[in-house]
């Protein structure tokens, strides 16, 4: 696809990743409708390009709401670049976790992108050429202790993507899944960090991971795993599950410890 000519709908983008791939998206010359709940974060953007950029306030977990951006899709004629970017996630055990944080999870991670997509789909496929992109995570590949309800949402969202792509086989809508490594935003709790530290796993820039997606959409890529060696980690956990059992067994007490330490002794 080429990004000039993209007309957008991201969802997440007043968060790390979605912010970094609008304003990429908006340097390249394409046109996006920005959804999210909250505005700040997007307004110096807004200013910077008050042509390419909108902002659509949505609850991605509310039809009428998903239907206000299926509104501002038809005011402007069309898109052909859906990206799913919102999400919500919380390092916890399982039993630490309330009924309301899975059901936000599930909501926001799974029910929301599938809705937007259905929604969105007769707009896409209108489009000579048009794209769905997924942002799911290396956890939707590797099942993480202390992620138990996000793995569930993100294996979900890369069994939709897969789905979908066979399913628009012979249209012009294409799908991209993404799957970033763990990424320095606000979506990381001061546990979460604390896991990543004690663990020294890579962490990424968002702008790095909104560069890939940017050059994932153009190329016209099926997905992107990014970082290395969790590729490497994510085909070992399809052969060798095992295996992988077995290093993770090793983490267990350090994630259990970081996982119950109240947020006011944790690291910022
Ligand atoms: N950060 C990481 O380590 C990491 C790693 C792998 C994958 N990912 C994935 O990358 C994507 C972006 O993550 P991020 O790190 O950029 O997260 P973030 O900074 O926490 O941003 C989350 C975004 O989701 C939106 N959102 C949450 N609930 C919503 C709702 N009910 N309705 C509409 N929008 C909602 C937020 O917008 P409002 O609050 O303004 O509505 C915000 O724009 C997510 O899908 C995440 O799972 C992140």
């Amino acid at each position: 696809m080429q990004l000039h000519e993209a007309r957008v709908v991201l969802t997440g983008a007043s968060g790390g990743i979605g912010m970094e791939i609008a304003s990429a998206l908006c340097a390249a010359g394409a046109r996006v409708l920005a959804v999210a709940r909250h505005q700040e974060s997007l307004l110096p953007l807004l200013v910077r390009y008050p042509q390419n950029l909108h902002w659509v306030a949505a609850d991605l977990t509310l039809s009428f709401d998903r239907h206000k951006v299926l509104a501002a899709v038809e005011a402007i004629g069309g898109i052909n670049l859906l990206i799913n970017a919102a999400g919500v996630n919380h390092f916890a055990m399982l039993e630490q976790l309330d009924d309301s944080d899975i059901n936000a999870m599930l909501a926001v991670n799974v029910s929301a992108p599938i809705c937007m997509t259905k929604l969105l789909l007769p707009q896409l496929k209108q489009a000579d050429s048009a794209m769905v992109v997924n942002v799911g995570s290396t956890y939707g590949s590797i099942g993480y202790p202390g992620y138990a309800s996000y793995c569930a949402t993100k294996f979900a969202l890369r069994g939709f993507s897969e789905a979908l792509r066979r399913e628009l086989a012979d249209t012009r809508v294409s799908v991209l899944y993404v799957a970033p490594r763990a990424t320095r935003t606000s979506m990381n709790s001061a546990a979460a960090q604390a896991l990543n530290d004690a663990l020294k796993a890579n962490v990424d820039d968002p702008k790095t991971v909104a560069s890939a997606v940017l050059h994932a959409i153009a190329g016209d890529h099926r997905d992107l795993y990014l970082g290395w060696p969790e590729r490497f980690f994510v085909r070992l956990n399809s052969l060798l599950p095992n295996l992988v059992d077995r290093g993770l067994r090793k983490q267990l007490p350090l994630i259990r410890r970081l996982s119950h330490k109240p947020e006011n002794e944790q690291k910022p």
